[in-house]
């Protein structure tokens, strides 16, 4: 392999010494993120450097106290390597498992953007904060997924090919991205028992299809459906170190935008409805609204849908929105053209501070 082949690595074998055999023999590594399970950092998610996995599992069950100790001294070291190897213009990034919080934890203070606290975030951004937010949460995408009760293959393919028909392949990269993953999804097998699909849409496009589906059950043409999507989305969770890292209005230290979607799907009649802690980030750092939607093909349930669709996904976009995030405002500005006279959304008027200055002068 030439060097300028791309290349992952697989490697059995601690991630410390790993990185840490990268920056003594100056390896270069164009990307580079942690995917341990630090959301349970001392449960048994992150193994200690130096130990093999038998005695790392005999700590764990009998010396708990040790085992922290030998957790936090290779979180230590890991941190010190990817400090030299970021030096070296490697970019990091965190996944999501919690692992910038778990380091700044063991009191590694500098790792916070504001060498205090972790309010403001840590100098590595979260996926969220550079791909997934300004990519696709801050426009409304987000995986909405659904079920074919029936648990027949057929039905799957009737809603996949009704899905595709309501996308707009052309409309953004993003829709043709997803448009190809549900076009491919049967051939690809994706599928292992439950007939269910997962989609990455926007609030109207999720609207529009689920719609469409309760069309098709009202019609005979399929049998009910469940309608829901993962806690990793718009407006459904909290989580300062994931999901709204990148919502800077205030509401990335709080705890109050899940508990909103959820009364608000509850409130719009959702069929299920649950908020709960965890996620993936672990138990304490977030909190996840989540609904379940079944599909009867009743009228109530196209009123209920026509509410509560956007709703659970248009309270994240004004989040995003009021953080100034750019694609959010131009979401907003959209929706609010598209539901005139009915919902509207307020945005930020930005301050143009000559204006100011040139008023009190
Ligand atoms: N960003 C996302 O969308 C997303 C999605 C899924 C999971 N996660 C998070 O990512 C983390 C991992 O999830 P998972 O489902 O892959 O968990 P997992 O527990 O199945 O896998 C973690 C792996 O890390 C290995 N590991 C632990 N410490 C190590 C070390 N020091 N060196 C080398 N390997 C080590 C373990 O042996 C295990 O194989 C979790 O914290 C989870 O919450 C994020």
């Amino acid at each position: 392999m030439d060097s300028k082949t791309p290349y992952a690595i697989a490697y059995l074998g601690n991630i410390v010494d790993l990185l840490e055999y990268a920056d003594t023999n100056n390896i270069h590594i164009d990307l580079l993120s942690d995917q341990t399970s630090c959301h349970a950092v001392y449960d048994g998610g992150y193994c200690p450097a130096g130990i093999t996995f038998e005695e790392r599992t005999r700590l764990l069950a009998e010396d708990r106290e040790t085992f922290r100790k030998l957790v936090d001294e290779t979180l230590r070291r890991h941190y010190n390597v990817i400090k030299n190897l970021t030096s070296k213009g490697v970019y990091f990034f965190d996944y999501g498992n919690s692992f910038l919080k778990s380091i700044y934890d063991i009191g590694i203070k500098e790792i916070s953007k504001n060498g205090r606290d972790d309010k403001g975030g840590f100098i590595f951004p979260s996926y969220v904060e550079d791909i997934l937010g300004p990519e696709l949460f801050d426009y409304g995408y987000g995986p909405f997924r659904w079920v074919c009760l029936s648990g027949k293959k057929e039905d799957l393919l009737k809603t996949d090919a009704a899905a595709l028909e309501l996308v707009n392949p052309n409309r953004r990269y993003q829709d043709r991205d997803n448009y190809m993953w549900i076009k491919d999804a049967d051939e690809n097998g994706l599928v292992v028992g439950t007939q269910a699909r997962i989609f990455y849409q926007d609030a109207m496009s999720r609207t529009q299809i689920a719609l469409k589906f309760n069309d098709m059950v009202r019609k005979g043409e399929i049998g009910p459906v469940m309608l829901g999507r993962d806690h990793h989305d718009v407006s459904g969770t909290d989580s300062p170190f994931r999901e709204t890292s990148n919502i800077k209005d205030g509401s990335n230290i709080m705890a109050d935008m899940a508990t909103q979607c959820f009364a608000g799907n509850a409130a719009r009649g959702m069929t299920m409805i649950a908020l709960h802690n965890g996620g993936g980030v672990g138990i304490g750092k977030s909190i996840n609204g989540g609904f379940g939607m079944v599909l009867d093909g009743s009228k109530r349930v196209d009123d209920i849908l026509s509410q509560a669709m956007p709703w659970d996904v248009m309270g994240g976009v004004a989040r995003r929105a009021w953080a100034r995030n750019p694609h959010s405002i131009e979401t907003v500005i959209e929706f609010n053209k598209n539901n005139e006279g009915t919902d509207h959304i307020t945005l930020p008027y930005i301050v143009n501070e000559n204006l100011i200055e040139k008023l009190v002068k």
